[in-house]
This record gives structure tokens, sequence and C-alpha cells, in this order.
């Protein structure tokens, strides 16, 4: 897969793409992550790619005649131009369930806002997936595109290793339960001990207990995943 980033501040990611997980899929070919700098687009000796908004107010907007062929121009250096995303508290919600279509692609183009906004010519011209990470404003789309392609690259085959893809977790399709309390050695620390019957070597038993936990859980923390109409996850 191969993911594009688009941003005015390449610098918020590059820490993050060195880190482990993801350092080791880019090196081990599964995964390709280009980071763009959007002022190489900018046309003038001052970089500019915003400008304040018509009609006044607060802020400034990343302006259409230079995002534009910025995108356009990105789509060109592969052999498919890719589904474009574009991160803004106005999108549709993140979930597991987008992630999963998400990593469906073959390549993704992160789109990156800063300040107000972009100017909505370029959501009319490039028609991109716009997608918000949760209801709150970023100071950017930089994290929201990282959370992008932290959760995308777990469900890449070979990226994570056999025991950890093993895990079913929370949130993959057809598992709308949290996951159950954990517990490693010591048995018992400051009074609190682990469950015995963990300790007892019945996996039926076990099996049994963790999923009464994980209803118990999921009942008293998110009921709302219970619900049979709610559509994601
Ligand atoms: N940019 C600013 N806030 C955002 C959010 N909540 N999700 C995605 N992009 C954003």
């Amino acid at each position: 897969m191969r993911i594009d980033v688009l941003t005015l501040f390449p610098g918020i990611f590059e820490g993050y793409l060195s880190e482990s997980i993801l350092e080791d899929a880019i090196e081990r070919g599964l995964l390709e992550v280009n980071l763009y700098d959007m002022r190489q687009w900018a046309r003038d000796k001052h970089n500019t790619m915003d400008d304040r908004p018509f009609g006044g107010g607060p802020g400034m907007v990343l302006k259409v005649d230079r995002v534009v062929p910025c995108v356009e121009e990105v789509q060109t250096y592969a052999e498919r131009p890719g589904r474009v995303v574009m991160l803004t508290p106005q999108g549709r919600l993140l979930t597991q369930r987008v992630v999963e279509e998400l990593a469906s692609e073959e390549r993704l183009i992160l789109l990156c806002g800063r300040y107000e906004g972009f100017d909505q010519r370029i959501v009319d011209i490039l028609r991109p997936d716009e997608i918000s990470i949760g209801d709150y404003v970023l100071n950017g789309g930089e994290v929201a595109a990282a959370v992008i392609v932290d959760s995308v690259m777990r469900l890449i085959p070979g990226v994570l290793g056999d025991e950890a893809s093993a895990v079913v977790d929370s949130f993959s399709s057809g598992n709308r339960l949290l996951e159950e309390d954990q517990y490693t050695r010591p048995r018992e620390y400051r009074g609190l001990r682990a469950p015995e019957i963990l300790l007892s070597g019945d996996h039926g038993l076990v099996d049994k207990w963790r999923e009464i936990n994980r209803l118990e859980k999921t009942f008293a923390r998110r009921p709302d995943l219970l619900d049979d109409k709610a559509s994601d996850n």
C-alpha cells in the first residue's frame, strides 16, 4: 500500500514515521509512506498557501489554486490516482469500519489542513473522502492523518506478527464488544488477586469468564455498542 501525506508541516509527521512498527513495515516493503510539503506548490516568494476568507471573519483559508494543483500533481506520481482523504472536523467519523474500508485501497492521499480550513472549491473539484477523527477540533489534520496511517497499517497483511494479529480486536467487523480484563504475574499485588478461574487451567471456564467479562464491561461502559441498530464498528 502507498500513502502520500500532503501537509504544510511535514516535521510533525517525521518522528512518527521513524517509530518501530511503522518503520519496520516500511523497511519490509509492506507499506510506502511519502511526505510532501505543500509549500512546494506555493508560487510566490512568501510561500503563500492561505488567504483571508471572503466575507471577513477570523483565520485563514487554504487556497484552491495551490492545493488542487498540488494534489493533482502528486496523483500522477503513481500508476493510480488513489483515494483522496481530507482530514477535517466536518468529515464522516472514523470508525474501525472506515479504517477497514481505507485499508482495502491500494493508495491513499491524505490531505492535511490548517487554519480555518479549505476553500470549498477544493472539495468541489477533488471530491475527497472527508474524514474526522472525533468531535473535537485539532490545530490541523496532521495528527488525524497519523491516526489513519496507524490504524490502517495494522490491517495490512504481514505488518503485525502472527501473535498480535491473532488477537481479536475490540472493534474489528463482527465484534462489537470491548476486550476482557487482562492479568499477569504476580498473582496478588497490594491485596488484589487475579481471578482464580484464569489460573484454573480449565480453558472452557476461562473462555466463559472472558465472555461474561466482555459483556459486563461493554454494558457498563459502551452500551451503544450492544445496540443492534448501531451500524458502525
Ligand atoms: N482537523 C482539525 N480537527 C480535526 C478532526 N477532529 N479530525 C480530522 N481532522 C481535523
